[in-house]
This record gives structure tokens, C-alpha cells and sequence, in this order.
């Protein structure tokens, strides 16, 4: 079978790097990094990221590329029908973070609008609080921008690789990218700015304990689109000309870049108007607005900020879907088009409830959480840890050569490098990841 590949490096690096910059880097990041000790986290997340991740993402291409296969069909050709299940997980992940993610995409989408408009003119955190609140809680309003944002996906990954998801990176990256320059000129000139940075910057050990390892790691791989065969699926559409380390290094190279981006955009205007950046998630929707409206051309500073948090969206999106898709187009020789049609409609009706969950259903509750917590949490905290877990140990410990073949023949790294990355997949990352999962699942 000849599979499409993608046209050049520069539009794999692209793909790649919009699959990892998302909601991840710039909404969930900054507060991240507040609420666990700013700079000290950010030397932790750096080392994480440079051994852990890098090993991790360089395993998952390879796993595409050499078996030109999704998540389930890769397990499968290399490990035989009782590894299937790691791949099924994955595609089933695809389903459940996409159900949420386009909720939250959507927001940000309506609030391109409210920004741009002047709707949210008032610079107080509590009324901009409450209009939040308010918005998320309308039945209608909020799942008719997820639903527009869904279509925006489907429209691009309907396209196909080279015509689809490769071209919309093309632009959609140095797009975003400028966005984050602009915006990180105008937040690094505001008066008090430098607080935010040094806060970003100078490491505090102090206040590093065990959770702040573990909060690292989680962001880590959900940044990097770890443990669900996303890098699995664009790494089997690419060309065996292409060097596996250098482009990897290359793309989370410019996650880690987009994440700092992101913190030198938020926490200088949070410290300059005297927020607290510890104030989790509600940070974008509700102390950026206020901020932005009392800072001289806000409105349009806002709409920006909200433009780039819509693009890193989806470009994410595009790379959450697309195992799915390869699943079924590989393994049952669908039409891509009718798959990612049904795929869409199947996330879409997952996102319902979780819409609802923040309005109207809000009793619904599993085990205290509500159906969009219950979501994110069985994806990010459950089934990511498990994919990557198996993934380590199934390269690991059974097709450790076939995969230094595959990603380290013909580039000349020195063996201490071949001797790390085994290292991580066989011991390391099992052991980083069995924690993360036993620790969320409640077991330890
Ligand atoms: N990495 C993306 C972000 O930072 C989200 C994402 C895309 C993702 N694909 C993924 C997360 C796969 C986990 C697994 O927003």
C-alpha cells in the first residue's frame, strides 16, 4: 500500500508542532507554572520535556513510520493481536478529549468575538467572572461555537494529509507564532512587567515538593500529544528520507518555545495589574478580559489573544482526530471523508453533555465530578498515562532494535544518546507514568 506522505519536512515540523501547541501551552501552562512555583517548575518541566518527552515522541514516530499504520494496525503488525488493545485505547482517547476540548475551543472562539466587539469592556474581575460564568452556563450559545469549530476540523481533515492538515499548518503556525511576538512585545513593555518574568524565570525551590514533579510530567506529555497515538498516525505518513531525532528535537523545541511564549505573555500582564497567577484555569476567561480592557488598545490585544488560543486549538483538534480516521480508513477501508463526518458527529454528541455539565446538568454528577471533569480526567489522567505506559514498555522491552533501527540508523548519534533513550523507555518513563496513573486512579 502506498501511503501519503507528508510534502515536505518543513510541513511535517509544522503538523507536528500544531498537534502539541494548544490549549496546553497557552491556557493551561501559564496557570500551571503559577500555581506550582513559576521558575523552579519551569527548570523541572525543561528537564522532563528534553529527556523523557524527546525519548517518548522519537518511540512514537518510529512506531508509525516503520509499520505505515493508526494506533491499532502499528501495535498489531509489531506486537501481534494481544498488543491491539494499546492501540485501541488511543483511537478511543481521541473521542474523549476531543468531546471536551471542542468545548473549551468554542469558548475561546465566541471570545474572539466578545473581545473584538467591546462586549467585555469592564475591568473588574468579579463582573467578568460572572459573565463568564453565565456564558458557559447558556444551554445553546456555547455548543453552537463548539459545533462551528468541529466544522472548521472537519473541513481541513477531510483534506487529507498533504492537502488538508499539511497545508492549514503551514499557514495556521507562522500565524500563530506571530501572534505570540506581538503580544509578547506589548506584555514585556508594561510597566511592572519585569515582576512576571522574574517570577517566570528565577526558580524557586522552596516551593517545589513532590506534586510539582508530578503536575510537570502531566503537562508534559498532554503538551507534547503523548500516549494516544497522534505522533504514532503523522509519523506513518512520513518519509524514511527524514531524520527522526533532529526533526523531533525540532518540534518540541518549539512547544517548549510556544509554552514560554505563552508565560511571558500571561504572567507580566497578570503581575503588572496585580492578579494573582495562581488563580487556575479561570485565568484566561476572566483576569485576562479585565486586563485587556484597561490596557490602551485592548480590544484589539484581546481579540489577538483569543485569535491565537482559537488557532492553537485547531491545529490540535486536526491531530486528535486524525487516529480515528486512520483507523478506519486503514483497517475497514472507509471513505475518509464519511469517517471524519461520523467521527465529528460521534464527538460532537459527547460534547453535548459536556457543555451541559456547566449549565443546566450541573447535578449530573459521577463519583463528584461533573460529566466535562469526569471527561478530562479519565483522558488526561487515565487513559494518556496508560497509552504512553504501554507504548514505553511495548518498544521498551519487545521491539527495542527494530526501533533504534528506525529512529537512530544513518545519523551518527553518539551510543550514550541510543544507551538514554533506552534507558527512559525501559525504566524511567514506565516508572514516572505507573505513578501518574496509580496516583490519579486513586490506587496509591
Ligand atoms: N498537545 C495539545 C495541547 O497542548 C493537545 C493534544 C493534541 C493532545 N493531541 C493530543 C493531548 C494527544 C494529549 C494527547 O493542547
Amino acid at each position: 500500500m502506498n501511503r501519503e506522505n507528508w510534502g515536505s519536512r518543513f510541513g511535517f515540523i509544522m503538523a507536528a508542532a500544531g498537534s502539541a501547541i494548544g490549549l496546553g501551552n497557552v491556557w493551561r501552562f501559564p496557570y500551571v507554572a503559577g500555581e506550582n512555583g513559576g521558575g523552579a517548575f519551569l527548570l523541572i518541566y525543561l528537564v522532563i520535556v528534553a529527556v523523557f518527552g524527546f525519548s517518548l515522541a522519537m518511540t512514537e514516530i518510529a512506531l508509525g513510520r516503520a509499520t505505515q499504520r493508526n494506533p491499532v494496525g502499528a501495535f498489531r503488525a509489531l506486537g501481534g493481536r494481544r498488543w491491539m488493545p494499546a492501540g485501541f485505547l488511543g483511537v478511543a482517547a481521541g473521542f474523549v478529549i476531543l468531546s471536551f476540548y471542542i468545548v473549551v475551543a468554542g469558548w475561546t472562539l465566541a471570545y474572539v468575538g466578545f473581545m473584538a466587539r467591546g462586549m467585555l469592556g469592564s475591568t473588574d474581575p468579579a463582573v467578568l467572572g460572572a459573565r463568564f460564568e453565565s456564558f458557559i452556563a447558556d444551554p445553546l450559545v456555547p455548543l453552537y461555537y463548539a459545533g462551528c469549530f468541529m466544522a472548521l476540523v472537519v473541513l481541513v481533515v477531510s483534506g487529507g494529509i498533504g492537502r488538508g492538515i499539511e497545508r492549514a499548518n503551514r499557514w495556521l503556525m507562522p500565524a500563530l507564532f506571530g501572534l505570540l511576538l506581538v503580544l509578547v512585545v506589548r506584555a514585556v513593555t508594561l510597566p511592572g512587567a519585569a515582576e512576571g518574568l522574574r517570577f517566570l524565570l528565577m526558580p524557586d525551590f522552596s516551593r517545589v515538593t513532590g506534586a510539582t514533579f508530578g503536575a510537570a510530567l502531566a503537562q508534559a506529555f498532554f503538551s507534547l500529544s503523548l500516549g494516544m497515538g497522534c505522533l504514532l498516525t503523522y509519523g506513518s505518513y512520513l518519509s524514511r528520507r527524514e531524520p527522526i531525532p533532529s526533526t523531533t528535537a525540532t518540534f518540541v523545541g518549539l512547544d517548549l518555545l510556544a509554552s514560554v511564549l505563552a508565560g511571558m505573555i500571561v504572567l507580566p500582564v497578570v503581575f503588572s495589574f496585580g492578579f494573582d497567577p495562581g488563580s487556575g484555569p479561570g485565568l484566561t476567561f476572566v483576569t485576562l478580559p479585565a486586563i485587556f480592557a484597561s490596557m490602551p488598545g485592548g480590544a484589539v490585544f484581546g481579540g489577538m489573544f483569543f485569535l491565537l488560543l482559537a488557532i492553537a486549538a485547531l491545529t490540535s483538534a486536526m491531530s486528535i482526530l486524525e487516529p480515528a480516521v486512520a483507523y478506519f480508513v486503514d483497517e475497514h477501508g472507509l471513505s475518509r471523508r464519511l469517517t471524519v463526518a461520523g467521527c465529528a458527529l460521534v464527538c460532537f454528541m459527547l460534547a453535548i453533555p459536556s457543555s451541559l455539565s456547566f449549565g443546566l446538568a450541573c447535578g449530573l454528577q459521577v463519583g463528584g465530578r461533573s460529566f466535562f471533569d469526569l471527561m478530562d480526567f479519565t483522558a488526561t489522567n487515565l487513559m494518556l498515562p496508560l497509552g504512553a505506559l504501554l507504548t514505553s514498555l511495548f518498544v521498551g522491552w519487545r521491539w527495542c532494535d527494530g526501533a533504534r533501527q528506525e529512529i537512530f540508523a544513518a545519523t551518527g548519534v553518539a551510543p550514550i544518546w541510543i544507551g538514554t533513550w533506552k534507558l527512559v523507555l525501559r525504566f524511567i518513563a514506565p516508572a514516572g507514568l505507573s505513578w501518574i496513573f496509580l496516583a490519579s486512579s486513586g490506587l496509591i
